[in-house]
């Protein structure tokens, strides 16, 4: 028979512990906090598909990313074997390709057969020369190298609607048809069997070659999807999303009309975001994960709003793939964002720490965020960089490896009490909409459940102080050995280099608890915490 909390808590000998953590020097301690995990609280099932990614032929993504013909590094495919291994460390779920502003370009065809009879083409949205030597099967062949499912972005901007059958056909379909033998004829007999396709990029935004209004984009969608689904009647599409949320943009009706002309048809709808520390002040930009959460809710009414009336095939109602998210300010103007070292922002603690909260965001949302892809894997506004001679992990690694290696199973609907703060009025990140949060806990929290153990995660958003949290589960006893992981760092601004790692995770001691209610702990200031073990009941 179950026992009550009440009743637990009265056989307790110990009714929690405190992980006593020692102050480091300058540290001092805010006001206490308490943290309430109810195992019978539910948002949803995580989706392993929010731990995705993204690479787009930009800048050194691809090449001189993860593949580096002739590097010494790279194997006879051209994989960079380093880059691989910081891959898996990542434990990717599916990788986004070939762009981004990229695709809007970008004709398939180009990509595949003998390289060398593969033609180089300008390539627009980023001012580079596209020597089209990686394209459909050499992505194909690293993403499985790393355990990935591909997740493929057609070209609805310049592109045809017959292109993307086309597409689907030599991806998909076994024999038979042109494409399908196309694909046998350069040495690939077995279909991939792309499940997931994105019906063009950032549709919504005026820099988007091939740039729609609402209306004519859906229209396009819409037949290229019916094309699409009668080549590969499994496939899960993912329409456009609203991407511009410049000061004159209404990001709002994008996705209204779009909702409401493809939602019997589509299956996601993607959200793109980018933020930064725009004016340097570190408590307006650590609130912008709830940017974030706010757009995740507006969007998730209109999802609603359409399934009501929605005449769909899909058991399942629309989802929201946030399939670009990540910092990127720094690297911005013309100079930062054409030719080959396009976009190479350099990371450091506080944007660690943001991206913990966009990580944390997706889990309080499970019910309604299916997919997610950090934008991009290496190089390219990324987790990984590289030189010639190596690479390095930049402080966003880390928060990203800890939850794609540990957060899986319910996400649970978790109460926080704890300090607040307000923001000013502030830029969320340049080309964004200004926002104004008040009421921001300076903990903020996810947790999950999964066979008997639960995985909570934190950041201390507060600059200087440390917070001692009681940490209370509502329903059963924290027992038995719990890991401890942190990222943290010297000074919010730490950055990693080459041969320099300031930022990484620690694994701090584990720590013993015998049925106990409530466990007490530390966190340090300007810090993400990951903390794992079991709930008895
Ligand atoms: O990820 C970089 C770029 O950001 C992508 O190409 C585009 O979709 C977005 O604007």
């Amino acid at each position: 028979m179950r026992q009550t909390n009440k009743e637990n808590l009265r056989n307790l000998f110990l009714a929690g512990f405190l992980i006593a953590g020692i102050l480091s020097a300058g540290q001092t301690v805010a006001q206490n906090a308490r943290i309430k995990i109810d195992i019978d609280r539910r948002i949803g099932e995580v989706s392993k598909n929010i731990y995705g990614n993204f690479v787009e032929h930009l800048g050194r993504c691809v090449y001189g990313g993860i593949y580096d013909e002739g590097s010494p590094l790279a194997d006879k495919d051209g994989i960079r074997l380093d880059v691989l291994e910081a891959v898996k460390g990542l434990n990717v779920s599916l990788i986004r390709y070939p762009g981004g502003n990229f695709v809007s370009n970008y004709h398939w065809l180009d990509g595949v057969g003998p390289k060398e009879e593969r033609p180089p083409r300008m390539e627009l949205a980023w001012g580079r020369l596209e020597s089209n030597r990686f394209g459909t099967n050499e992505f194909v062949d690293f993403a499985r190298r790393v355990d990935a499912e591909p997740y493929f972005a057609v070209n609805l901007g310049t592109g045809t609607i017959e292109e993307a059958q086309s597409w689907v056909e030599y991806c998909n379909v076994k024999e038979g048809p042109f494409y399908a033998e196309l694909r046998k004829k350069h040495g690939y007999p077995e279909p991939y069997n792309i499940k997931y396709w994105s019906l063009g990029n950032e549709m919504d935004g005026f820099w988007q070659m091939g740039h729609l209004n609402a209306e004519d984009y859906s229209k396009k969608a819409r037949e290229a999807a019916k094309l699409m689904k009668l080549t590969s009647p499994d496939i899960k599409l993912i329409a456009a999303g609203s991407s511009n949320y410049r000061p004159n943009a209404d990001p709002n009706e994008w996705n209204a009309t779009i909702l409401h002309e493809l939602r019997n048809v589509i299956d996601y709808i993607a959200l793109h975001i980018y933020v930064g520390n725009v004016g340097d002040n570190y408590y307006n930009y650590l609130a912008t994960p709830l940017v974030l959460e706010d757009r995740t809710q507006i969007v998730k009414g209109m999802i609603l709003k359409e399934m009501a009336y929605a005449q769909r095939e899909s058991k399942d109602p629309i989802y929201i793939a946030w399939d670009e998210y990540n910092v990127w300010y720094r690297a911005r103007g013309r100079e930062f964002m054409t030719g080959t070292h396009a976009l190479e922002e350099r990371y450091n603690l506080e944007d660690a720490l943001v991206i913990a909260g966009f990580l944390n965001a997706f889990i309080r949302n499970a019910d309604v965020v299916k997919m997610a892809n950090m934008a991009q894997l290496v190089n390219v506004i990324a987790p990984i960089f590289t030189s010639e001679s190596g690479i390095f992990k930049q402080t966003i690694y880390y928060p990203l490896s800890l939850f794609a290696n540990n957060v899986f199973g319910t996400s649970l609907d978790v109460a926080v009490d704890c300090g607040t703060y307000d923001t000013d009025k502030f830029f969320i990140g340049l080309d964004e909409s200004s926002t104004k949060q008040e009421d921001v806990p300076y903990l903020d929290v996810s947790a999950t459940y999964r066979d008997g153990e639960v995985v909570l995660c934190v950041v201390n958003r507060n600059k200087d102080k440390a917070i001692i949290t009681d940490i209370i589960s509502q329903e059963g006893l924290f027992d038995g050995d719990f890991e401890i992981y942190e990222v943290n760092g010297q000074g919010i601004k730490s950055e990693n280099d080459f041969g320099k790692t300031t930022v990484e995770t620690i694994q701090k001691p584990s720590v013993k608890v015998k049925k106990a209610a409530k466990i007490t702990y530390e966190f340090p200031a300007h810090s993400f915490t990951m903390i794992k073990g079991a709930i008895i009941i």
